[in-house]
C-alpha cells in the first residue's frame, strides 16, 4: 500500500472560493471592492486564504465569482506568482451558494473539491480536515467551530461520531453553538448531484437535502483561530489580529506585531500606531496622531493630532487635524474636517465632504 502524506493527497483536491456575494454588510467599503478584496494586514483578503490553500499543498483553484467578477481576474491572473492554478467562473446573475459550487462542476480535475466561503479567516488545519473526510469516508465533510452566539451562522449539530445530524441556516433558537466554518470537503460526484442552472442555497438546500436522502455527512470540528469577517467589527478584529500574529497567514511570517505599515507611507514623529493597525500604500501619517486596531487602505492623509481606534478607514480619506473617530467606517475618497468626532457605527459615504467643525457625529447624537 502507498503511504499518502497530507500533501500529495492535497495536490488531488481542487480549492473551491466562494467570492460572489455582495458584501453587503462592509458597505460603502464594498460599493467599489468585493469584500475579498478588501485590504486586511497589508494584502487583499483573498491573498492570505490563496497562501494557506498553497500550503496546504493544493495547486488546482476555481474561483466562483459573480459581484464585480473582474477585479479577481486582474488581480490574481493565472495565479502562478502563488504558485497556484488559478481559473474564474462568472455567474452572471448570482447562483447562491449552492448554485455557485454546481456551476464550477466542470472545471473540477479530481475526486475531491474543497470549498471554500470567501471571507472567513481561520487557522485551521486544512489538512486535518481532508483526513477526516477521506479516513471517515464521506460524501462531505463540515468544518465545523464553537461560537459564543450560533445565531448569525448555520448551527450543526453531530453525533458521538461526528455525523452531522442537522444543518440549520440562521436561526433564532438554534440547538448548538457548534456551527458551520464555511469550508467543506466534497465527493466529486456529490456536486454532480446539485441541480444546475438554478439559484440555490448550500446551507438552507443541498445539506438539508444530503441528510434526509441519507448522505454520509460528517463535521471535523476543532479549536483553531475562527472569523467571518462579513461586519465591520469582524473584519477591523480579523486584519488586527493577522497584524499582531494572533492569526496566522503565510504571508506575514516574520512581519508580525503591533502594526504594519506599508514602506511607501510616511509616518512623522510622534504617531503611536498600536492594536494590530495596519496602514495602506502611500499614506502619511501626521505627527503626534494616535491609531488603535485600525485598517486604513491607500492614500490616506491624517493630520497632525487625530486619533482613530476600531476602524477602517477607506482609500483616498483625508483625515483632519485633532479628529476623533471610534467604530467607524470612513468611505473612499471621504474628507473629514478639523476636530470632527465621529463614533458608534456610523458610516460616511464615499466622497463625502464634512466640513471642520469639530461637530460632534454619533447615532444618538
Ligand atoms: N459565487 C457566489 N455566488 N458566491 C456567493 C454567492 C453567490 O450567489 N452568495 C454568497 N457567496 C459567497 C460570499 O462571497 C461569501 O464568500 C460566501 O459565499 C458566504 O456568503 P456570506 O454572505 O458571507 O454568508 P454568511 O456569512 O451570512 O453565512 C455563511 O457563512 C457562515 C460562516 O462564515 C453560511 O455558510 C453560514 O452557514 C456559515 O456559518
Ligand atoms: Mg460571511
Amino acid at each position: 500500500m502507498v503511504e499518502h502524506t497530507t500533501e500529495t493527497r492535497a495536490a488531488e483536491v481542487d480549492a473551491v472560493i466562494l467570492v460572489g456575494g455582495q458584501g453587503t454588510r462592509l458597505r460603502p467599503l464594498t460599493v467599489s471592492t468585493p469584500k475579498p478584496m478588501l485590504p486586511t494586514a497589508g494584502h487583499p483578503f483573498l491573498s492570505h486564504l490563496l497562501a494557506r490553500i498553497a500550503k496546504a499543498g493544493m495547486r488546482h483553484v476555481v474561483l466562483g465569482t459573480s459581484y464585480k467578477a473582474e477585479v479577481f481576474e486582474e488581480y490574481f491572473g493565472d495565479g502562478s506568482e502563488l504558485g497556484l492554478e488559478i481559473e474564474y467562473v462568472v455567474e452572471e446573475e448570482a447562483l447562491g451558494t449552492g448554485g455557485a459550487i454546481r456551476n464550477v462542476y466542470d472545471r473540477l480535475r479530481y475526486d475531491t473539491a474543497m470549498v471554500f466561503n470567501g471571507d472567513v479567516l481561520s487557522g485551521a488545519d486544512l489538512g486535518a480536515i481532508l483526513n477526516t473526510h477521506i479516513e471517515g469516508d464521506a460524501d462531505v465533510t463540515l468544518h465545523l467551530v464553537r461560537v459564543p452566539d450560533p445565531r448569525a451562522f448555520g448551527s450543526v449539530p453531530t453525533d458521538a461520531e461526528g455525523r452531522v445530524l442537522e444543518f440549520l441556516e440562521k436561526t433564532e433558537d438554534p440547538p448548538t453553538d457548534q456551527i458551520n466554518a464555511g469550508c467543506y470537503v466534497f465527493k466529486r460526484e456529490v456536486i454532480a448531484g446539485i441541480d444546475a442552472g438554478r439559484v440555490i442555497s448550500v446551507e438552507r438546500e443541498v445539506f438539508p437535502g444530503l441528510l434526509s436522502d441519507g448522505a454520509r455527512v460528517l463535521g471535523h470540528v476543532d479549536s483553531s483561530y475562527w472569523r467571518d469577517m462579513g461586519r465591520p467589527s469582524d473584519f477591523v478584529q480579523g486584519s488586527s489580529d493577522l497584524v499582531r500574529g494572533i492569526a496566522y497567514s503565510p504571508l506575514l511570517e516574520g512581519k508580525t506585531g503591533e502594526s504594519l505599515v506599508d514602506a511607501s507611507s510616511g509616518v512623522s514623529g510622534g504617531v503611536i500606531l498600536v492594536g494590530g493597525t495596519s496602514i495602506g500604500r502611500g499614506c502619511v501619517i501626521g505627527a503626534g496622531s494616535r491609531i488603535d486596531d485600525s485598517v486604513l487602505f491607500d492614500g490616506v492623509t491624517v493630520e497632525p493630532g487625530a486619533v482613530v481606534r476600531n476602524s477602517i478607514i477607506a482609500a483616498g480619506v483625508r483625515i483632519g487635524a485633532n479628529v476623533r473617530i471610534q467604530d467607524c467606517v470612513i468611505g473612499e475618497g471621504a474628507s473629514i474636517g478639523a476636530r470632527c468626532e465621529l463614533e458608534g457605527g456610523m458610516r460616511v459615504w464615499p466622497g463625502v465632504n464634512i466640513p471642520d467643525s469639530g461637530v460632534r457625529f454619533s447615532p444618538d447624537a
